[in-house]
């Protein structure tokens, strides 16, 4: 029993299993040798939106053989103030295992620890763990080992994204550019507990020079909407378009975890010309979570 709580405490090898099956549960869908969750029933316990994470998590759960409830953390009594130590003991001693997208990072490690049962963050203030662990395999799937590449993040360089990027590219060995706003880089806490090639700069076009993929996110995310208009006014600019695209290396990857925000972080034109990209990666957050769900249980 395992859980998935940030790409920070995720050893190597683990992530190179999660990948390499990601490409097995891919090339097998539908017909699958094994239902390593039969049996079983999952929560999703969610307080922030979602389309993408929900969708494939309950999707990847049915296909490999269990059953799956949604819960709101709205809708049951943690959003009335119940303890999330309580709130795990109870579903702990109910269910196989829990998927949980909320704020603050310790909630999903209080959640795990007392629950007992297997625990994946899809999503906390500090790290998005199986979007990178995704968007890695989508990379690899389309040019190959990302050790060695150069991989640059446009935008909010201090969200939940870019610091699973920045843990990841420690981990795999590839260089990790950061264009932001001073005030959106990463901390020199989290760079210095990294380690790894990360390069935060404010210069736009020298971070995507001879880049092998560019990738954004919103400039505002969920909870920081109170910020959104001092975000819009200092994040503007940092957007991938067409004049950016053709500093990168020639075919380089657009990429983007969504939703996305056109005319802000990417330009309408740049997505659709990289839609088909964009829309795999969404893709296979199916099967690399159905790879992150086998190796959680076994
Ligand atoms: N990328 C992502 O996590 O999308 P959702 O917020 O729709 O789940
Ligand atoms: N950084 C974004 C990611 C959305 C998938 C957010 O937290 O809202």
């Amino acid at each position: 029993m395992k859980h998935l709580l940030s790409l920070e405490k995720l050893p190597l090898a683990d992530f190179e299993k999660i990948l390499r099956n990601a490409k097995v549960f891919k090339s097998e869908r539908g017909a699958h040798k094994t239902s390593p969750l039969a049996g079983q029933t999952w929560a999703l316990i969610f307080s922030k939106s979602s389309t993408r994470t929900r969708v494939s998590f309950e999707t990847g759960i049915r296909e490999l053989g269990a059953g799956v409830m949604f819960l709101n953390a709205n809708d049951i009594q943690l959003g009335r103030g119940e303890p999330i130590q309580d709130t795990a003991r109870v579903l702990g001693r109910m269910i196989h295992g829990a998927i949980i997208r909320t704020y603050a990072q310790s909630d999903v490690e209080t959640f795990a620890e007392f629950s007992k049962i297997p625990t994946i963050n899809a999503l906390t203030d500090d790290e998005h763990p199986c979007q990178i662990l995704t968007d890695i395999f989508t990379f690899e799937e389309k040019r190959g080992p990302i050790a060695g590449k150069v991989v640059t993040f446009v935008g909010d360089g201090a969200c939940n994204v870019p610091i699973s990027w920045i843990f990841a590219a420690a981990k795999l060995g590839f260089e990790l550019r950061i264009a932001a706003p001073k005030q959106f880089q990463p901390s020199a806490e989290i760079l210095k507990r990294a380690g790894g090639k990360i390069i935060c700069t404010e210069d736009l076009q020298a971070a995507a020079s001879g880049a092998d993929m560019l990738y954004t996110d919103v400039w505002v995310s969920m909870g920081k909407e109170s910020e959104a208009a001092e975000r819009i006014k200092v994040l503007g600019g940092y957007q991938i378009n067409a004049a950016l695209v053709k500093l990168a290396k020639p075919g380089a990857l657009v990429m983007h975890c969504l939703p996305a925000y056109r005319g802000k972080e990417i330009d309408a034109a740049t997505f659709e010309a990289h839609a088909d990209t964009i829309f795999t990666q969404a893709e296979n957050r199916l099967h690399t979570q159905k790879a992150i769900l086998n190796w959680a249980v076994s």
